[in-house]
């Protein structure tokens, strides 16, 4: 079997090169480890910038989006039981937008499908080989059958958790990583969202955000502990954890109750690798970075990665050399620090960190305090939030 360019992983990073390069020409084949249904049901992230909102449109993936996708224009900070709204378009004149990413997932696969190229899933054993040379090889079992896939390009698309980082030899990778001593504990419930807006609440309890995915189902997420058992946290006493953390001064809290649905636990973790690249296998996604959830970067992260990649796959095939391949890495990463970095400060803005002495408490609430009332610092966070302009080589 023969393609241009390998894919490992269906996430939105490979699930959407796999588009944009089907629109260049250009022949892709995906291989995915789960199941259509596992990848169509995760539920991970749900707040899309609008350059990732502009390239789904684009490309002929708006329909779905813009007919169920909820705009934002502002977000509200919450402490001291006091609510303070970022007005994200009136700083940026941009906007943020509420779609779930499994959505996102669904449409891409279905496109992929009404194209009718490659999308394998529950392909088992995936294993790179020959990254040095021009014709890196992709062997994985599927069906039964092992198979070679023959590729000018392999795209390392498959996670945190993949294979393809870790087939990179020993000592070519420098890895850069950071551990938070807290998680978040999520649910999803058959309720109406706490405000029209996103609340992200510190409190000293901990962390609290209220998100949605539509009108009538609410995402919401408190700080916990990283080893936290979803088992000790009953429906009961999750909604009293959110009422405490959102209420305001006069005890009201903007949560409203309904079925727990779904919960689980994610870990908190800032990770880069450097760089984004080995011979032919280019890294995307979250294979190459973890950012903490605070701020919604890592999806949006993952394609950013893919239209540097995509424009540089597409140069590459229309004759023009690999410069903009060799400088792939280079520019995600220009973008990949920059939301670290955010998503390290929303996340030291806005936690409970056990054992932080009074000052650091008092410092804490000052920035909370200056992030509101500065035009500048607001625009600072505004700006990073709806996602920061695309440089694409
Ligand atoms: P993934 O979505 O992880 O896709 C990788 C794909 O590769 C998967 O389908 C996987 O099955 C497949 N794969 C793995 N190994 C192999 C293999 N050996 N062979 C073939 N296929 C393989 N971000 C936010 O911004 N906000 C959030 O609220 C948020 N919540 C999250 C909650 C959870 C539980 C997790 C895990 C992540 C969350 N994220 C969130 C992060 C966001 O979902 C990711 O940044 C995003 O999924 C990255 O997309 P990706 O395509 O790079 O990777
Ligand atoms: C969502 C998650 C986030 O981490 C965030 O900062 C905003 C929204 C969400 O799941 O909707």
């Amino acid at each position: 079997m023969r393609t241009q360019v390998g894919i490992v992983g269906a996430g939105p990073a490979g699930l959407l090169l796999a588009h944009l390069l089907h629109r260049a020409g250009i022949e892709s084949v995906i291989l995915e480890a789960k199941s259509r249904q596992h990848v169509e049901e995760r539920i991970r992230a749900g707040l899309l910038e609008q350059g990732t909102v502009d390239i789904l449109t684009e490309t002929g993936l708006g329909d779905r989006l813009h007919r169920e996708g909820l705009p934002h224009e502002g977000i509200e900070l919450r402490f001291d039981g006091q609510g303070h709204r970022i007005d994200l378009h009136g700083l940026t004149g941009r906007r943020v937008m509420i779609y779930g990413q499994q959505e996102v997932v669904k449409d891409l696969i279905a496109a992929r499908l009404a194209q009718g190229r490659p999308l394998l899933f529950e392909v088992e054993e995936v294993a790179l080989h020959d990254l040095d040379s021009d014709c890196p090889r992709i062997t994985f079992r599927h069906g039964g059958a092992e198979t070679m896939l023959h590729c000018d390009v392999i795209a390392g698309c498959d996670g945190f958790h993949g294979i393809c980082r870790e087939a990179i030899p020993a000592g070519v990778l420098k890895i850069y990583e950071r551990a938070y001593p807290f998680a978040w504990l999520g649910i999803l419930a058959a309720a109406p969202p706490a405000s029209h807006e996103l609340i992200y609440a510190r409190h000293e309890r901990g962390f609290a955000l209220a998100t949605m995915r539509s009108n009538t189902l609410a995402r919401h997420y408190i700080q916990c502990r990283p080893e936290e058992d979803v088992a000790a946290w009953s429906d009961d006493r999750i909604w009293a954890e959110l009422h405490a953390r959102m209420a305001d001064r006069d005890g009201h809290s903007p949560i409203k109750e309904g079925p727990i649905l779904q919960k689980g636990v994610t870990a908190m973790r800032s990770f880069v690798v450097e760089p984004m690249r080995h011979g032919r296998l280019f890294l995307a996604g979250d294979a190459a970075h973890i950012v903490p959830p605070t701020g919604a970067k890592g999806m949006n992260l993952a394609v950013a990665d893919i239209i540097v990649l995509a424009r540089a796959l597409e140069a590459f095939y229309r004759g023009r050399g690999m410069a903009l391949l060799d400088a792939y890495s280079a520019t995600a990463l220009r973008r990949v620090w920059k939301a670290q970095r955010f998503s390290w400060w929303m996340t030291s803005l806005l936690h409970r960190f056990d054992g932080a002495d009074p000052f650091e408490h008092k410092v804490q609430l000052a920035e909370l305090d200056y992030v509101c009332s500065s035009a500048a610092a607001s625009l600072t966070l505004a700006e990073n939030y709806v996602g920061l302009p695309l440089e694409t080589g």
